[in-house]
């Protein structure tokens, strides 16, 4: 049987690529659909990418993508890596800046036209090749199914994902110009957005289908609080919209198979031998003392705040904790003001693969005070890596993390420690519970050895999208 073919865009795909989890689920969803369908993925070549390592060549094909009578050209690369096919689109405009989307402290001004290159890009590939089923992620690749009401030789079905609604892409009304949209499409049922251009707006408009990363982040967004003005505009368009739980992926992030790691662990006593190193290596100090860690994006949606807020409240416990990450700097000083203060918490501000998955071996816990989170994949790794996640109990964490006060050992469920009230009391509560149930060996025990057997694979969550995609 022939397999339908399937192209996959998105902005950012780790290893190549990567400023947060949509890298991850560009770089792991494909590869779990590989055996289902013929699968091109594409991503910009920025000039971060490193061509040597992944033996990325040029295709030798160029094409001028021509907006508001300038030409910009566009040349295409490839490469096959871990079995998959890549197509990067390069164009200087798009490809050769320091960052992806911006400095630490705002984002380029000229994102919109970018990111109109790439959309109009795809298009290009789409006018070339023919494919059953275009796969978009985020508003860097909100344009593509706009652009596609102007071409009547494409047949292909769109399903966009979001993967954080808090990011639209939005851009005054005079960048339509620049990026070449007709002006007919600046009304509030398609671009217009409180009188901005706004490039998810026109996905959700025009895409055959909707997906975001959880059910209970799909239910959210329908809602004033996380809807960011956008709820009822997807109320609108709700019979489309469904909701997928992300998969972690399972050749990369299991413990026993982890070539980033020391020591590959399958139990608690090998597990061990990891936080035995990592305490050393970061001058932390003892190994019988919890070790809570926080890894992400120093942003206000991580939940930064709570955590800076309870920091010093935390680190007066017998107890060590750590912190990895990058993003905002005014987090960065407010961290380090704390830091120097206390001998127990370690922090490094900078994004580092290999340091994160020591953390998640060494880890007796981690936590994830999102104040919203889509899905969030660092409480599933962590769990498989026997730490406990400690999470606000919203959107994916909600889906993926249960109370362990209802632990039942014959679900596939995993557990963790919620709380529901969004400020520091509440994760300091959740901090004091963690205390207490570590200090019941057995209990904490039963739970860690629980988590890591559960799957949090792609297995499930791929059928689903290969369904979706089969009745598009
Ligand atoms: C975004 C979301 C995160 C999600 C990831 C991948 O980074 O904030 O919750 O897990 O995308 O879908």
């Amino acid at each position: 049987m022939t397999k339908e073919s399937l192209l996959f865009c998105s902005s950012e795909i780790y290893p190549f690529a990567k400023t947060g989890g949509l890298a991850d689920v560009a770089h792991s969803l494909p590869r779990a659909l590989q055996d289902s369908y013929e699968i091109k993925v594409v991503m910009p070549l920025y000039s971060s990418v490193d061509r040597k390592k992944y033996a990325i060549k040029s295709l030798k094909k160029n094409f001028n993508i021509s907006m508001n009578d300038i030409d910009y050209e566009v040349e295409l690369f490839g490469c096959n890596y871990e079995g998959v096919e890549y197509i990067f689109i390069y164009s200087n405009l798009l490809c050769d800046r320091e960052f992806l989307y911006g400095t630490p402290t705002s984002g380029y001004s000229d994102n919109a036209l970018r990111f109109a290159i790439f959309c109009r890009a795809i298009i290009e590939l789409l006018r070339v090749n023919t494919y059953t089923i275009l796969h978009l992620n985020d508003w860097q690749t909100g344009l593509v199914p706009l652009l596609l009401q102007e071409e009547n030789k494409i047949n292909t079905k769109t399903l966009f994902t979001i993967h954080n609604l808090a990011y639209q892409g939005l851009y005054s009304y005079e960048t339509l110009k620049e990026i070449g949209i007709d002006s007919k499409y600046f009304t509030i049922d398609i671009l217009e957005f409180y009188g901005q251009m706004n490039f998810i707006k026109a996905a959700i408009a025009y895409s055959d289908a909707i997906t975001t990363v959880s059910q209970s982040y799909a239910d959210e967004i329908l809602t004033v609080p996380f809807g960011c003005g956008l709820d009822g505009f997807l109320r609108y368009h709700k019979n489309k919209l469904t909701g997928i739980i992300n998969g972690i992926d399972s050749e990369h992030f299991t413990p026993c198979k982890d070539k980033l790691l020391e020591y590959p662990f399958s139990n608690l006593t090998q597990k061990k031998l990891n936080k035995k190193s990592y305490l050393k290596e970061k001058n932390l100090k003892g190994i019988t003392k919890p070790l809570f860690i926080f890894i992400g994006r120093f942003t206000e949606q991580k939940g930064v705040d709570l955590l800076i807020d309870s920091l010093e409240q935390i680190a007066s416990n017998d107890c060590n904790i750590a912190i990895l990450g990058d993003g905002e700097e005014k987090y960065q000083e407010k961290i380090i003001e704390i830091v120097n203060r206390y001998d127990n918490i370690h922090f490094e501000f900078k994004y580092n693969e290999v340091l994160s998955h020591q953390m998640y071996a060494s880890a007796d816990f981690l936590l994830m005070p999102s104040l919203f989170e889509p899905c969030g994949l660092n409480q599933m790794i962590a769990m498989n890596y026997g730490a406990i996640p400690i999470v606000h109990k919203v959107g994916g964490l909600k889906d993926t993390v249960h109370d362990y006060n209802l632990f039942d050992k014959d679900s596939t469920k995993g557990y963790g420690i919620l709380f529901e009230e969004v400020s520091s009391n509440g994760l300091i509560d959740s901090f004091n519970e963690a205390m207490k149930l570590y200090g019941t060996k057995k209990e904490y025990n039963k739970i860690v050895k629980h988590n890591m057997l559960c799957d949090f694979s792609w297995k499930n969550s791929a059928k689903l999208y290969d369904k979706l995609y089969k009745q598009l």
